[in-house]
C-alpha cells in the first residue's frame, strides 16, 4: 500500500459510518486558482475540476451517503467569458456522455437543481437524457446545481405557490415550511447536514439559501482541483466533531 492509501484508510478508520450526514453539498470553487498558481489556463482547472467531481461522487457512493448536490453552475456564471462558458458546458456534456453508464449501473439518480430550460440545446439534451435513464434508481441522489441561483429559486418558488393558491390548489392558511419546501427544486429530500466549500473562500455564493437554515459548513483551504477523497473524509470527521444543536441547547 502506499503512503497515500495508508493516510487515506487511517481517516476512514476515523468516520463513525453510523452518523453519516444524509445530504453533502459541496461548492466546488478554486478551479481557476488552481490553473493559475500552474501558468495553465482556467479551463485545465475545470478539467482537473472534473476528475475530482468523479472521485467525489465515488467516494460518497463508496460511503452510502444518499443525497450529494454539486454547485456546477450559478446564475451569474453566465457573466464569465464566453470561451470559459463553452468549455463548463462541453465538460459537463463529456461527463455525461462517459460516467452515465457507470452512474446508472450504480444506482445514482440524477437531479437537476436550475433551469434547464436556458442551457444551450447540446447540453439540454444531454442533462434531460442522464435525468430521464436515471430517474428510478435509488442509491444516491446525486443533483447537480445548474443555471442555479438560491434567491431565484425561492423567487420562483413563492410564484408558483401564489398560482397554486389562485386556482384553490393551495389554500392560504395551510401554507407552512412543509408546504413551500415542495415548491423548491429539492423537494422531497432532506435538507443539507454538511456544506463544504473548498479554496479558502468562506462565502454561501447564492447557494441553496432556504436548505442551509441549520447546515454545518466546513470550509477548506485546498482548491476543487485537490479536493480529493482525504479531503472529503477530513471534512466528514470535522463534521462529526460539531455538536448540531438546532437552536435547542
Ligand atoms: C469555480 O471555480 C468552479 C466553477 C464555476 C465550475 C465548476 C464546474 C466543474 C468542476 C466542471 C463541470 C461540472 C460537472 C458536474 C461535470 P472558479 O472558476 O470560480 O475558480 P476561481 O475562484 O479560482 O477563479
Amino acid at each position: 500500500m502506499s503512503r497515500d492509501e495508508i493516510n487515506t484508510n487511517t481517516l476512514l478508520s476515523k468516520i463513525d459510518m453510523d452518523k453519516l450526514p444524509k445530504h453533502v453539498a459541496i461548492i466546488m470553487d478554486g478551479n481557476g486558482r488552481w490553473a493559475r498558481k500552474r501558468l495553465l489556463p482556467r479551463t485545465a482547472g475545470h478539467r482537473e475540476g472534473v476528475e475530482r467531481v468523479k472521485e467525489i461522487v465515488e467516494a460518497a457512493g463508496n460511503l452510502g451517503i444518499p443525497y450529494l448536490t454539486l454547485y456546477a453552475f450559478s446564475t451569474e456564471n453566465w457573466g464569465r467569458p464566453k470561451e470559459e462558458i463553452d468549455t463548463l458546458m462541453k465538460l459537463l456534456v463529456e461527463y455525461l456522455k462517459k460516467e452515465l453508464t457507470t452512474l446508472h449501473k450504480n444506482n445514482v439518480k440524477i437531479n437537476i437543481l436550475g433551469n434547464i430550460d436556458d442551457l444551450p440545446a447540446l447540453p439540454r439534451e444531454e442533462v434531460k437524457k442522464a435525468v430521464e435513464k436515471t430517474k428510478n434508481n435509488d442509491k444516491m441522489n446525486l443533483n447537480i446545481a445548474l443555471n442555479y441561483g438560491g434567491r431565484n429559486e425561492i423567487v420562483n418558488g413563492i410564484k408558483s405557490l401564489i398560482k397554486d393558491v389562485r386556482s384553490g390548489d393551495v389554500i392560504l392558511d395551510e401554507i407552512n415550511e412543509e408546504v413551500f419546501k415542495n415548491y423548491l427544486f429539492t423537494r422531497n429530500q432532506p435538507d443539507p447536514d454538511l456544506l463544504i466549500r473548498p479554496s479558502g473562500e468562506k462565502r454561501l455564493s447564492n447557494f441553496l439559501l432556504y436548505q442551509v437554515a441549520y447546515t454545518e459548513f466546513v470550509f477548506s483551504d485546498v482548491y476543487w482541483p485537490e479536493f480529493n477523497t482525504e479531503q472529503l473524509y477530513k471534512s466528514l470527521i470535522e463534521y462529526q466533531s460539531r455538536k448540531r444543536r438546532f437552536g435547542g441547547i
